[in-house]
């Protein structure tokens, strides 16, 4: 068992390892004066661990109360959010009490944006059960839903009291979902730690799961300590995403978020590379290890297709574009741009 103290606006912990649901009900009381837990799931994985939690809470002398909810990233809505709130008070939750996100990055988002509203914000604690939800969205606070016009357009920044990540839960991820975990340790790699590159290279990464998330979470707690309302430093966590970010709106989100910041990791090298950012070794470098987790490493759409996505992008509109360019692995730079000169990015990265 490893634990990293995280200091943000909230002081929390978060604990990874084998066999933790078995100790989850003792672990939640003590960071939670009520006496009433909401266990928030999808309809995945409540039939998978939903049972251990409950006989842990129900141990614990927690009552309970579950809102399950069908998976996937269309759930993270206003109508999801709403019923979950309505049942949060139809059951008399109070401030005192606790919401246990049991689930992927989705289930987090939505129990912890509705924890941050509900009466001006309850309990939250996380399990994240997906290699994303380990390694990135359980930790940092950023809790948010989708509007029709774009993703987590509402949210509000809120820490968990504890997040509690099991590793044996990902025993039963699917593999594609490993895959798009595995982008964003890829991720951190690149920008903050060689050794860490070099690591899971040598060894898959589902191999050595808590040695890896315990290096991830201490990453993401570089930024998040220095940064926490992302008005800075976090930006570097960006990595991959802006050209990920289109390759997902143009694919209409059929390409998924791992998949579509491994290529944005490869096309954004490359033009580093192009532009005398960073050399040609580190382009080749990258792009084996994309490979090796089964990831994709060509642009899907023409240069023109994603500047179109760029535009469209609310975050980007009428602004100077910050990209996060490599120089070498674990070294980042951030390149402020002209909205205008993407293109040239996009072409320089290998679009058509
Ligand atoms: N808050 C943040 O800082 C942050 C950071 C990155 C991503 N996100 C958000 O996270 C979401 C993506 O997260 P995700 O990739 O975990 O998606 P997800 O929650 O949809 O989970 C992926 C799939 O895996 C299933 N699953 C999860 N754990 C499982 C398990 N142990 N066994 C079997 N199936 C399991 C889920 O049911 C789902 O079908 C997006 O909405 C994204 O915006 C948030
Ligand atoms: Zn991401």
């Amino acid at each position: 068992m490893r634990t990293v103290a995280i200091n943000a606006s909230r002081k929390y912990d978060v604990v990874i390892g084998q066999g933790l649901l078995q100790n989850l009900g003792k672990m939640i009381s003590e960071v939670t004066s009520g006496r009433t837990a909401i266990i928030v799931s999808d309809d995945n994985v409540f039939p998978l661990y939903g049972s251990t939690v409950k006989e842990q809470l129900l141990s614990a002398g927690f009552e309970i109360t579950e809102f399950v909810f069908l998976s996937g990233e269309n759930s993270k809505n206003l109508d999801t959010y709403g019923k979950l709130l309505n049942t949060m008070s139809e059951k008399h939750l109070t401030r005192n009490d606790v919401v246990v996100a049991l689930g992927g990055g989705v289930v987090g988002d939505l129990a912890g944006f509705a924890a941050a509203t509900y009466q001006r914000g309850t309990g939250f604690v996380q399990v994240p059960t997906s290699l994303l939800a380990a390694v990135d969205s359980s930790v940092g606070g950023k809790t948010a839903v989708d509007l029709p016009s774009g993703k987590n357009q509402v949210g509000a920044f809120y820490q968990p009291s504890l997040v509690l990540c099991d590793t044996d839960t990902l025993k039963t991820l699917p593999d594609a979902e490993y895959r798009n975990g595995c982008a964003e340790i890829i991720k951190y790699a690149m920008i903050e730690d060689e050794a860490l590159f070099e690591k899971i290279k040598a060894t898959p990464i589902k191999d050595q799961y808590e040695e890896i998330i315990e290096i991830c979470v201490k990453i993401k707690q570089l930024y998040v300590e220095s940064d926490e309302f992302d008005v800075g430093k976090r930006m570097f966590l960006n990595f991959g995403h802006t050209i990920g970010h289109c390759v997902e709106a143009c694919s209409n989100y059929e390409i998924p978020h791992g998949q579509g910041v491994a290529i944005g990791m490869v096309a954004i090298t490359k033009a580093a590379w192009k532009k005398g950012f960073c050399s040609l070794e580190l382009c080749e470098k990258l792009n084996e290890l994309i490979e090796y987790y089964g990831l994709p490493t060509k642009l899907p759409f023409t240069a023109e297709e994603m500047f179109g996505a760029s535009l469209s992008d609310k975050k980007n509109f009428g602004k100077k574009m910050r990209l996060i360019v490599p120089e070498s692995i674990g070294k980042c730079r951030i390149e402020t741009i002209g909205q205008d000169d993407f293109m040239t990015w996009l072409k320089s990265g290998g679009a058509q």
